[in-house]
């Protein structure tokens, strides 16, 4: 999968995409991030990017120009391909809209900077906007790294395990259950029994209703949301109980 990003500071994105996962998959091959400096698009000798507001105001706002020209050259680059802003006014980004565009065999991704960019280029010039959540952060960067990183890990081959992207949160709904690993006590604190029992039928019901059970606690909206099958309301019936010693 192919990635344009169009920042005026190309430079943010290259620790990020140069290590772990995300690193490997650049190498192997299995997405590709282009950086375009849309500072290279403006046309005057100091290369602005931004302007003041018309109207008066606050802060300054990225000039259309130069925008539009990189959308236009990664366009031409690229052929057809999504094109999206990234804004806190944008669609509330989440794992099922990262699965659809992880179908897309290229996004162009497009970050604004300062207080905001020119209502033109989002009128006009982009498929949507896109807000990584309901807080303002500096600019588009950080939202577009989270975008690709959480489109990556669902391509064919980016994870290690094939089957594990679906199988846990928000694939279903579902907070995941917790997770332990060695040593089996760590400062008085130790591992449920449940795991050390050696049998998976226990195991995978105990983290159901676990997963369950946070689900509840912590995000109840999507709790109310979720289809519970008839061993999910066994398993929220009998609780913790099910699985006290001798119990199966
Ligand atoms: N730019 C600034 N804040 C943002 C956010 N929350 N999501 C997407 N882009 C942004």
């Amino acid at each position: 999968m192919i990635f344009d990003v169009l920042s005026i500071f190309p430079e943010l994105f290259e620790s990020p995409l140069a290590c772990s996962i995300l690193g490997k998959a650049r190498e192997r091959g299995l997405i590709q991030v282009r950086l375009r400096d849309i500072r290279g698009y403006a046309d005057d000798k100091h290369q602005m990017t931004d302007d003041r507001p018309f109207g008066g105001g606050e802060g300054m706002v990225m000039k259309p120009e130069p925008m539009v020209r990189a959308i236009e050259a990664a366009r031409a680059e690229s052929g057809p391909a999504r094109v999206l802003l990234m804004s806190p006014q944008g669609r509330l980004f989440d794992q099922q809209m990262a699965v659809e565009l992880s179908r897309e065999p290229r996004l162009i991704l497009v970050c604004g900077r300062y207080e905001g960019v020119d209502a033109r280029v989002a009128e006009r010039f982009v498929d949507a906007e896109v807000s990584i959540g309901d807080y303002v952060l500096t600019g588009g960067e950080l939202p577009a790294l989270v975008l690709i990183d959480a489109i990556a890990r669902l391509l064919p081959g980016v994870l290690g395990n094939e089957c594990s992207p679906l199988s846990e949160s928000f694939g279903e709904p579902i907070l995941e259950y917790p997770q332990y690993t060695r040593p089996r006590e760590f400062r008085g604190l130790t591992v449920p029994d449940v795991l050390l029992s050696g049998n998976h039928q226990i195991i995978r019901r105990w983290r159901r209703l676990q997963a369950l059970l946070r689900t509840r606690q912590r995000r109840p909206d999507l709790f109310a949301r979720l289809p519970l099958g008839s061993e999910d309301q066994t398993l929220l019936a009998r609780g913790e109980a099910a699985f006290s010693a001798g119990a199966s």
